[in-house]
């Protein structure tokens, strides 16, 4: 008998259809996030789920679903997932590293460009029609190439920034995360392990790249953003949560910082109001990863995952990206 499998929200038909070769699919073909009760009733019954970053997997989830035995993330961020909960109900986790490293870098610094050169905000000036003359400071920002990057999260997707801007603008990397990479990967960026303290006080652009937990609850919120020099730009890629989104736009309209560019948002898909008030804000609606290829690419490593998980295909039984593999050898 085939196994039953869910996917939460609209993804490549052709994904779709890489599922249906296995497995029977129901889909959720308008695209709305279920509320929890509705996700709960579709998964009866059914032992694979393929997400992404928005639906919340939690113990309670799991207790009404005693069918399921895998979810497969489409995102690399599982902030939404309780892992814990999903190893002790033997429910075997994945998401989608690695893949999207490079498109969210290279948005990374593409936000941060369009902070410090003003991109966005000039371009609405222009669509206004307010555009008589020019003038020695219009739009004045700060330069990039040269200057002092500072990447707060040195995972994958920080290391990627980090690359951009030291061989790409001649930019000096400084750097804080959890642990200090080893002196070879350093050297590749001539990166500067600092303190989160000197991260903040020395860098000229800061790009946030740091997994959110409750340790990273805002991490960034008044206290960190005084100490940042007035000329500088924050770039957040992270998670909404990471960044006190209030704090930022009060910083930003008395321009204790220059500028800044989000792509994640505390209670997303809602933009803290303040936030939606200031210019000097580049917003995105967390696309960093939303190139074509790439969404395909994290989309297919989710079903890699699934048909591992429910034991179909070549990796039968060891899905590429588990974050608790234990479960299987339990089963
Ligand atoms: C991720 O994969 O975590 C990205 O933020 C897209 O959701």
């Amino acid at each position: 008998m085939r196994a039953k499998v869910l996917v939460s929200r609209r993804v490549f038909p052709e994904v779709i259809a890489r599922l249906r070769e296995h497995f029977d699919v129901d889909t959720n073909d308008a695209d709305d996030v279920w509320p929890q009760a509705e996700l709960i009733r579709r998964l009866q019954g059914r032992a694979g789920l393929f997400i992404t970053g928005s639906e919340k997997i939690d113990a309670t989830l799991l207790a009404a679903c005693p069918d399921l035995r895998a979810v497969c993330s489409m995102a690399v961020g599982y902030n939404n997932i309780d892992v814990a909960a999903c190893t002790a109900h033997g429910v075997l986790v994945s998401n989608a590293p690695d893949v999207l490293t490079e498109t969210t870098a290279d948005f990374g610094f593409a936000l941060m460009m369009a902070a410090a050169r003003r991109v966005t905000e000039s371009e609405r000036f222009l669509r206004r029609g307010e555009w008589k003359k020019w003038s020695y400071d219009m739009f004045a920002g700060a330069d990039v190439h040269g200057s002092v990057l500072g990447v707060l999260g040195m995972g994958r997707i920080g290391q990627g920034v980090a690359r951009r801007g030291a061989l790409g603008f001649g930019m000096r990397v400084i750097y804080h995360n959890r642990s200090r990479l080893d002196a070879a990967t350093e050297a590749q960026f001539g990166a500067r392990y600092v303190t989160k303290l000197d991260l903040l006080r020395e860098c000229d652009h800061l790009v946030i790249v740091v997994p959110y937990g409750p340790a990273s609850h805002h991490l960034i919120g008044t206290a960190e953003l005084e100490l940042m020099k007035p000329t500088a730009t924050l770039t957040n890629i992270a998670r909404g949560g990471v960044v006190d989104d209030a704090a930022l736009a009060d910083a930003l309209r008395e321009g204790r910082i220059a500028a800044a560019g989000l792509d994640v948002f505390e209670g997303e898909p809602t933009v803290h109001p303040s936030l939606l008030a200031v210019p000097n804000v580049v917003l995105t609606p967390h696309i960093a990863s939303a190139s074509l290829p790439t969404r395909r690419a994290m989309a297919n490593l989710a079903v890699d995952n699934l048909l591992a998980a429910l034991s179909v295909g070549p990796n039968k039984g060891r899905p590429p990206t588990a974050l608790n593999p234990e479960v299987l050898t339990l089963r």
